[in-house]
């Protein structure tokens, strides 16, 4: 079916609720537009460029974060070709700090100041994948399914702000954003062609019994 523009009702999401809501007040749900208590450093957002100045500022504070992580998801690997990956896309992440850098001197922005918490998250939980003991495909294989949930929420954030860019045309910064998604989306097939060798290499246990006979 397709959803005619216009016709979608954002406050019928549970994550946008209404800010009278009974529900938001009670748990305390704050994706509403409830800017009391919002965090002081949230800038107003008026124009395209005010979004795409938050939208880098964001990707700056992932992809710092990713600098201190990927080390630490390459020491964590098993196999040779997945730490050389990491190690090799560490090299890139560097770059594409320095991208960004260079995108906020074209828009008169500064890149720090804001915490990505979402890459946050996605590290957080790429850690636990580090900590896990067992065999090592299948530890492997667990990193990798870590690593390539961060590969898609950078690509997701390189293509919202390249399509922020392009509607202000800002050429040249179209162009280091669309760089640096290349990288994430090679970065990602790279992941994904390692995980369909340790798939064949990783044991398989045997078939769980049917849910209707456990105890
Ligand atoms: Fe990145
Ligand atoms: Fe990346």
């Amino acid at each position: 079916m397709e959803l005619a523009r216009g016709k979608v009702n954002f406050a019928s999401c549970d994550w946008v609720r209404p800010r009278s809501s009974p529900a938001s007040a009670e748990s305390g749900l704050s994706f509403g537009r409830q800017r009391a208590n919002s965090n002081s450093t949230m800038a107003d957002k008026n124009t395209i460029n005010d979004l795409l100045g938050d939208e880098i500022k964001d990707l700056y504070s992932a992809e710092k974060q990713l600098t201190k992580a990927i080390p630490k998801m390459a020491k964590g690997s098993n196999e040779p070709t997945l730490k050389a990956a990491f190690s090799a896309h560490l090299a890139e992440t560097t770059d594409q700090v320095a991208r960004l850098e260079r995108i906020g001197e074209l828009l008169g922005i500064k890149v720090s100041g804001k915490k990505c918490v979402g890459m946050a998250g996605l590290i957080e939980e790429g850690s636990e994948a580090l900590e896990e003991d067992g065999e090592e495909s299948a530890l492997d294989l667990g990193i990798i399914g870590a690593g390539s949930r961060v590969e898609h929420y950078e690509m997701a954030a390189y293509l919202a702000a390249i399509s922020l860019a392009k509607r202000i045309g800002a050429d040249e910064v179209v162009s280091l954003l669309q760089q640096s998604l290349a990288e994430e989306e090679a970065a990602d097939k790279k992941l994904q062609q390692i995980a369909s060798g340790l798939l064949k290499k990783a044991p398989v246990g045997a078939p769980d019994k049917p849910v209707s006979a456990r105890a």
